[in-house]
């Protein structure tokens, strides 16, 4: 695991957007899976300006989605589905066509979850995931305890996670228990992981991610069984890491060539 420490947010999303756009320029098809919650929005800003000052031809790459409420009627302004059109796609100049993501509003949610893993496996799998962290050290919907092997399932959301969201919607009773959520098994199969965590908020789960033993209480753990997993951090999620000066000192002498 890479760990790099950024002095903020815009210096962790421009980091992350150039990384995108460097896939990009190498597979233009690339399916880029992203996150939801505010940490990623420089990175979407930062990419959507690589693509308007002709930096990047983002036009034939695809989204994917990591996670999605259940039951919220297509359309919400917070599904996540339509939070990725608004924040991703359309920014980046997309069609709609170019996005997939796990049916919330289905009927039959084991199906809508065992038919996304498929769709994803038949589009190739996922280049590059970005992901965010939870301040309970989940990543997408995986609350701890998720199976370290999960797939795309259903989940219950904790308090913690629903008073976290609670911000985007009028009221803590409007946020949905239920979850679909790529599992963590399926999240270790795309190609390079890349995890973004900004704020002191961040900074215990961070330090568990990436110090603590792997453990299926802290999801994030995971992306330590990863071979190529990312974490950018600020300098406040970064404070409670023991390595540090390690980790800034091996950054600060990383050849060029490699990127990220
Ligand atoms: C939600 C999303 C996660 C995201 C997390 C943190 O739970 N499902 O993918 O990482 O929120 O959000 P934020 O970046 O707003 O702190």
């Amino acid at each position: 695991m890479e760990v790099v420490i950024v002095p903020d947010a815009a210096a962790g999303g421009e980091l992350i957007a150039e990384a995108l756009a460097t896939l990009v320029r190498r597979k233009p098809e690339a399916l880029l899976g992203v996150a939801t919650g505010s940490t990623p929005l420089p990175v979407y800003e930062a990419l959507a300006a690589k693509v308007r000052a002709g930096e990047v031809d983002a036009s034939r790459a695809r989204i994917c989605q990591l996670d999605e409420y259940v039951g919220l009627p297509a359309g919400h302004p917070e599904s996540y589905r339509s939070v990725v059109l608004r924040e991703v796609v359309e920014p980046l100049g997309l069609d709609e066509s170019a996005f997939m993501g796990p049916d919330g509003t289905a009927e039959d949610v084991q199906a809508a979850c065992e038919a996304y893993d498929r769709a994803l496996r038949e589009a190739g799998g996922v280049d590059l995931q970005l992901l965010g962290i939870g301040t309970d050290g989940h990543i997408g919907f995986n609350e701890p305890c998720s199976s370290l092997a999960s797939r795309t399932r259903i989940k219950t959301l904790t308090q913690q996670t629903r008073e976290d969201n609670a911000r985007f919607f009028d009221s803590l009773d409007e946020v949905p228990h239920h979850v679909i959520t790529q599992g963590i098994g399926t999240i270790l199969e795309a190609r390079h992981l890349v995890l973004l965590a900004t704020g002191e908020g961040k900074a215990d789960a961070v330090a568990q991610a990436v110090e603590g033993p792997v453990a299926a209480l802290v999801p994030a753990s995971a992306l330590q069984l990863h071979p190529h997993a990312t974490v950018v951090v600020d300098e406040a999620a970064a404070g409670k890491l023991k390595l540090a000066e390690y980790f800034r000192a091996t950054y600060a002498a990383k050849p060029e060539w490699q990127g990220l």
